[in-house]
């Protein structure tokens, strides 16, 4: 009997399951009606008195061993299977991996693209690091102007006559496909632009803008103000009225702030619009003559308009958006409301 007792022991310490099944196996041998340890059990009341109670310790002993091997193994083998590998299991569902969306950001410029490709534009790029011939002077900012300022633009080299800097906007491009196209002219140029501001709900150091550029014979205000209507009716809907306000800008002459009609309270006065009824979208205005001159084309012959806007603040209106800085922070939540998932 102490032999079998050994026995037993040495079986419960070397006992390694893999499997629930083999754990339960191991406890119908020991434990099961016809078990090692029931059979001992049965022989131990053949004891002689006098070893009675010494091996029935033993025997009681082992008895809990063996239940308590059982229990853990048990156990240790189920927190495995919750937390190990599931491959195994081919009834789990399928783990569908998150898919992206496109930023808020690009899908109004891709809209904005659009519409104007729609009406003949064709899109045209430049460098984010320019030159101040054009971001500044061949658009006819005076030396002295402010934009200039280091407090306004974020300089790269200021140690020659044209220093390198991050362009302050996109009308940049306009200079560089002047220079390098001849009229009829017709693009619109995407891109990031850059100032030296300090960020903030309705300010950010890096934003997005697209400027329009057309040039060609008797391009007039008319054609100008035209364009912006249909702009504003494909991007709002056609309830949308605009108003154009005498503004400056040094390129252009005249120039104007194009507002639309507030497309919360259809122009009867809210928070949204400051309860003006109008939201500003762009600045536009005639080519002034002395810009054609600077890129090469003739101001007698041509004429032309330009626009340019934001592409965070048409997204703020569209959506209602309040805070320029969540475009930058890439808060999936934010972001994924906008539609459209990328594959
Ligand atoms: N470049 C201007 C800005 O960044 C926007 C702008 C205004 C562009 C009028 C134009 C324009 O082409 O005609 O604020």
């Amino acid at each position: 009997m102490r032999t079998i007792i050994n026995n037993v022991l040495e079986q419960l310490e070397s006992f390694r399951p893999g499997t629930l099944a083999q754990v339960e196996e191991f406890r119908v041998h020991m434990l099961g009606k016809k078990g090692v340890l029931t059979r001992l059990f049965e022989e131990f009341k053949n004891v002689e008195p006098a070893q009675k109670r010494e091996l029935g310790q033993h025997l009681n002993q082992l008895k809990n061993k063996v239940q308590e091997a059982v229990k853990v193994h048990k156990e240790q083998l189920l927190l495995q299977t919750e937390r190990g590998p599931k491959e195994g299991d081919l009834t789990r569902p399928a783990h569908f991996a998150d898919v992206g969306s496109r930023h808020p950001v690009s899908l109004v410029q891709r809209e904005i693209l659009s519409i104007y490709e729609r009406m003949g534009f064709a899109i045209a790029e430049g460098p984010e690091i320019e030159d101040d011939w054009h971001v500044f002077s061949a658009l006819n900012f005076p030396p002295d102007h402010p934009a200039r300022d280091m407090q306004d633009t974020f300089f790269i080299h200021t140690d020659s006559d044209n220093p390198v800097l991050l362009r302050t906007h996109t009308s940049s491009v306009q200079v560089r496909t002047m220079e390098t196209q001849k009229p009829p002219i017709r693009v619109v140029c995407p891109g990031r632009v850059f100032r030296n501001e300090a960020i903030s709900a309705r300010a950010h150091c890096i934003f997005h803008q697209v400027e329009g550029l057309y040039i060609d014979e008797n391009v007039s205000f008319a054609d100008l103000k035209q364009a912006i209507l249909l702009f504003a009716h494909e991007m709002f809907g056609t309830s949308a009225r605009i108003r154009l306000r005498p503004s400056y800008f040094p390129f252009t002459e005249p120039s104007a702030e194009v507002d639309i009609s507030c497309n919360i309270c259809d122009g009867g006065g809210c928070n949204v619009c400051k309860h003006t009824g109008w939201l500003e979208i762009m600045g536009a205005g005639m080519v002034d003559p002395d810009v054609l001159q600077a890129s090469g084309i003739d101001p007698e012959k041509y004429s032309g308009y330009a626009f340019g806007m934001g592409v965070e603040r048409i997204a703020m209106l569209k959506w209602q958006i309040k805070d320029l800085r969540l475009y930058f922070e890439n808060d999936v939540r934010f972001l994924e409301q906008f539609g459209e998932e990328v594959p």
